[in-house]
């Protein structure tokens, strides 16, 4: 694709018909935040509220998600957040394979303009696109890998822990560990 440029991907992405997503989305879904982030957040697919406003993580489980980063320090202003799917997919279902395998190279182009140090997968379907096909999330949710110069982590994924107050605690317990890997790598470049 030669020079990499957010015009490139916009223009790629806006006019996507590679997968049939196309033809029920209101709107294509590319990221939102910080464009030169040290931290990217990588949830599932665009839901309704997504979908009708070209924005990723705006319904119930963004508004959640902004608490948990307010938390730990954070604000929209020092994160990248992205789906492993650009446009929803009906009724909220799971993206198939086939659609996920359509769209990843977008998310590879859009990681390559960001450069984030931190890779932060939101949920069992972006863990196992982006760390493992047999990704477990309840078993391996918090721990690190290091690969191709990024640090890679996955956690519960907001709307998880809407339908299931349990699963807050280890949640938050994760959103400690991506704070304190960001602290090490912040200290490690003075
Ligand atoms: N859930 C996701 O995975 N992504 C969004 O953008 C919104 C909800």
């Amino acid at each position: 694709m030669g020079e990499k440029s957010w015009e490139t991907l916009e223009g790629a992405c806006y006019g996507c018909k590679k997968c049939r997503l196309w033809e029920t989305r209101h709107n294509v879904v590319i990221g939102k935040g910080n464009k030169n982030a040290d931290i990217m957040f990588i949830g599932e697919g665009p839901g309704q509220q997504e979908d009708l406003q070209g924005l990723p993580f705006v319904g119930p489980a963004g508004q959640l998600l902004d608490k948990m980063l307010s938390a730990i320090d954070l604000s929209i202003d020092d994160v990248y957040i992205a789906n492993i799917v650009k446009c929803r997919p009906p009724g909220n279902r799971d993206p198939h394979e086939d659609e996920q395998e359509a769209c990843l190279n977008y998310l590879r182009y859009q990681l390559l303009l960001v450069k984030p140090r931190i890779i932060v997968c939101l949920g069992r379907i972006a863990a196992m696109a982006i760390i493992s096909p047999t990704f477990r999330i309840t078993k391996q949710r918090g721990e690190w890998v290091e690969r191709k110069g990024y640090w890679i982590t996955a956690t519960f994924h907001p709307s998880a822990l809407l339908r299931d107050e349990s699963k807050k605690r280890p949640a938050w317990e994760d959103f400690k560990s991506i704070q304190k890997k960001l602290l090490e790598l912040k200290q490690n470049e003075l």
